[in-house]
C-alpha cells in the first residue's frame, strides 16, 4: 500500500501541481513540499512557477499573493482556517483612514496584509527586505502597516526615515517577553540569541541577532556558537534541530506557536490536491492594483 507521502507526490505529478511550505509549517509538510522557506522566498517562487496548480502550506495572504501573481493558476489553501491575526487587523477603511491622516506619505505595506490593502499601497515587503524596500523609497517619512514593530525596528535600522506605523502586530511574536530574554541568557550564558523583528523592540533590543525566519536560520547554521536560543515561531527551532543535529536550538519558551500556520496536515494537503480545495480567487480589479505593489517588492528584491 502506497503512504500518503507517495500518494501526494504521484498526485502532484498527475495534476502539475507545486507545494509551497512556510517554515512555520508541522515539519512533516516538508516530506512532500518543493519550496520551503521564509514569505519572501516563497513569493519568489510563486512568481517563478511554471505550475499548473500551488497548494499554500502557509496562511491566506500568503496563498492570495500567489493568487495575484498567478491569476491564470488555479492556487489552493488547504485549509480555510489558516488566516493571520496580524493580516486581519487592517481593513481597506482603516487603511484610507490611516493614510488621510498622513496625506501624501508613500505607504508601505507588510505582505502580511489583504489583497485589498495592498490594492491601495506603494510596495509591500516582508521582514527580509523590509529595510530595503523603505530605503528604496528615498523619502524622509513613510506609512507602514500592519505591523507597528516591525516598522519601527527598520526606522531605528534605517536612522534617517521616520516610519509612521499603524497599530498592528502579531500576537505570537508579542507573548516574548523581555524577561523570557533575560531568563534565557541566564540559565544558556554560551547562547547566542536570535529574534524576528515582529518581536516588540524591548525584547529585540536585547537580541545578538534580529531577522527574517530566513535571516535566523542562516545565522544559526554560519555561525561559531553550538546553543541557540530562537525568539520566534517553534517551526524555525523544529527545522534547525532536524537539519544542524549538532547544534543546540532553544525555542524562548514553550508558547510561541502560531495555531494557524499549524493547522495543516499530510492528509489536508493530500485532500487539497485529490479535491481541489479550497480554491482562492481575488477580484479583478482589486489583484490588478495589488500586483503594483507586490511586483515592485520583487523587482527591488532581485
Ligand atoms: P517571514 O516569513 O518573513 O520571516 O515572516 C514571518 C511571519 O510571521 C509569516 O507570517
Ligand atoms: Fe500572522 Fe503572526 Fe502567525 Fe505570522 S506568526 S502568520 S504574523 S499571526
Amino acid at each position: 500500500m502506497n503512504t500518503i507521502i507517495e500518494e501526494i507526490k504521484e498526485l502532484k505529478k498527475e495534476k502539475n501541481a507545486v507545494i509551497l511550505a512556510h517554515c512555520y509549517q508541522n515539519a512533516e509538510i516538508d516530506k512532500v513540499a518543493d519550496f520551503v522557506g521564509d514569505s519572501l522566498y516563497l513569493s519568489q517562487q510563486a512568481a517563478k512557477t511554471t505550475a499548473d496548480t500551488i497548494i499554500f502550506a502557509g496562511v491566506f495572504f500568503m496563498a492570495q499573493t500567489a493568487k495575484i501573481l498567478n491569476p491564470d493558476k488555479k492556487v489552493l489553501l488547504p485549509r480555510t482556517e489558516s488566516g493571520c491575526l496580524m493580516a486581519d487587523m487592517v481593513n481597506l477603511e482603516q487603511l484610507r483612514e490611516f493614510k488621510s491622516k498622513y496625506p501624501n506619505l508613500p505607504t508601505v505595506c507588510y505582505i502580511n496584509s489583504t489583497a485589498e490593502v495592498k490594492s491601495e499601497c506603494d510596495i509591500c515587503c516582508t521582514s527580509s527586505n523590509a529595510i530595503k524596500i523603505v530605503k528604496s523609497l528615498n523619502a524622509p517619512e513613510v506609512l507602514f502597516l500592519p505591523d507597528t514593530y516591525l516598522g519601527k525596528w527598520v526606522e531605528g535600522q534605517l536612522g534617517n526615515v521616520k516610519v509612521t506605523t499603524y497599530p498592528g502586530y502579531c500576537p505570537t511574536h508579542l507573548r516574548i517577553k523581555p524577561e523570557d530574554i533575560i531568563d534565557a541568557r541566564r540559565k544558556y550564558p554560551e547562547a547566542k540569541v536570535l529574534a524576528h523583528p515582529e518581536c516588540a523592540q524591548t525584547v529585540t533590543k536585547l537580541a545578538d541577532y534580529v531577522g527574517s525566519t530566513t535571516g535566523i536560520m542562516k545565522f544559526a547554521v554560519e555561525s561559531d556558537a553550538k546553543q541557540f536560543i530562537i525568539a520566534t515561531e517553534k517551526g524555525v527551532v523544529d527545522r534547525l534541530q532536524r537539519d544542524y543535529p549538532e547544534k543546540e536550538f532553544i525555542l524562548i519558551k514553550s508558547n510561541i506557536i502560531c495555531q494557524n500556520m499549524k493547522w495543516n496536515t499530510l492528509e489536508d494537503i493530500y485532500n487539497s490536491l485529490k479535491y481541489e480545495q479550497y480554491e482562492i480567487n481575488v477580484d479583478k480589479n482589486i489583484a490588478q492594483k495589488a500586483i503594483k505593489c507586490i511586483d515592485k517588492m520583487l523587482e527591488v528584491s532581485k
